[in-house]
């Protein structure tokens, strides 16, 4: 059985479903949300060394999660445990179903990992990732994550005007914040960057944003143009998220160094799957900027053709497609 750990509202996960049904493939979407409601899970230990993995459904549907051959860790829930309303009763029990199912992952070990939850968690640290690209020979900005107003001043002073742009680590549902650009309306509200540190980093100036897909070594490169003349352009976006609707979005020839580099990184960082943004300058230079570790890609593969979803539910059955 294949296990997509995510859950129904998430498109990306139904499309790797479709394809893996069209292949007759036995798939569970797994949603941590059912528990501990809508769904039970046992680990018995009876004979032997290896324990029966039962996941019940209220509705009677059962799932051996022993016999998993591969996972895909794309968006985890949790538990769903609001009817527990006291605060530490609410803090026990999600204790308890965290180590339940972190104990299940590792138990699951043998299966083929798209990604390993320990290594994804791991290789998704950005403060990191910069380290890990730049000793594979990946250029990347000049960057200061800080919490200190000082030196980021010192750091917004040195590039000059305009020349800084400003991003978070994650984002919550509540809160989205794209990445900015540093200016001087921005220098009176320094200080809050005493409340949690900030990823400053030189602005990168950009031919096109290019989003690298890579799925067990297969890269799928798309580059990602605002057009010259729209409102975005005109006002000098850097994010291009906000602006996809007006971008121009068309496979992309990664040159072969890059693609060597994007590899290695993947190698390092033990990851299967990782989404990758990268920019290249109107000097022809590769900038690295992050991996996501479950980033999206349909938004690529609408616009390209790229079959990516495919090549995601191909990994997950095991089965070789390339020549
Ligand atoms: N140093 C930079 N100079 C110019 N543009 C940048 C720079 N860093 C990021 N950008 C623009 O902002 C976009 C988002 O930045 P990045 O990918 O680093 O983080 P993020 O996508 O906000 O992170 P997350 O995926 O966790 O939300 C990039 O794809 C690029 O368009
Ligand atoms: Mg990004």
């Amino acid at each position: 059985m294949i296990l997509v750990i995510s859950h129904d509202e998430d498109i990306h996960a139904r499309r790797v479903v479709e394809h893996l049904q069209s292949m007759d493939q036995p798939v569970l979407l797994f949603d941590l949300a059912e528990l501990p409601d809508r769904a039970t899970l046992s680990i018995e230990y009876a004979a032997g060394a290896r324990p029966r993995i039962d996941y019940a459904r209220a509705g009677g549907e059962h799932y051996a999660l022993d016999r998993v051959r591969s996972a895909w860790w794309r968006r985890p829930q949790a538990p769903n445990l609001s009817r527990v309303t006291d605060a530490n009763a609410h803090l026990f029990t999600a204790n308890e179903w965290n180590e339940a199912l972190n104990g299940l992952w590792r138990l699951l070990g043998d299966a083929r990992w798209m990604n390993d939850p320990g290594r994804d968690d791991a290789a998704s640290r950005k403060a990191a990732q910069l380290r890990i690209a730049a000793e594979l020979g990946l250029k990347v900005p000049r960057t200061l994550i800080s919490s200190d107003p000082q030196r980021v001043r010192a750091f917004v002073e040195a590039r000059g005007p305009g020349a800084t742009v400003h991003k978070t680590f994650s984002c919550t549902h509540a809160v989205w914040r794209e990445t900015r650009r540093f200016d001087d309306s921005d220098l009176p509200h320094l200080d809050t960057v005493r409340l949690a540190p900030v990823i400053f980093q030189e602005f990168v100036p950009a031919d096109a944003d290019i989003r690298v897909t890579a799925v067990d070594g297969q890269l799928f490169a798309a580059e990602i143009k605002l057009d010259p003349g729209s409102a975005a352009a005109a006002a000098g976006t850097v994010d291009f998220r906000p602006n996809l609707g007006d971008a121009e979005v068309r496979e992309h020839a990664l040159p072969e160094p890059v693609r060597e580099r994007l590899r290695a990184l993947m190698q390092k960082l033990g990851l299967v799957y990782g989404a990758i943004d990268l920019r290249r300058t109107p000097d022809g230079e590769y900038y690295f900027f992050e991996v996501n570790t479950a980033g999206e890609f349909l938004f690529i593969e609408h616009r390209t053709g790229q079959p990516i979803a495919r090549a995601v539910a191909d990994w997950l059955a095991g089965v070789s497609r390339s020549a």
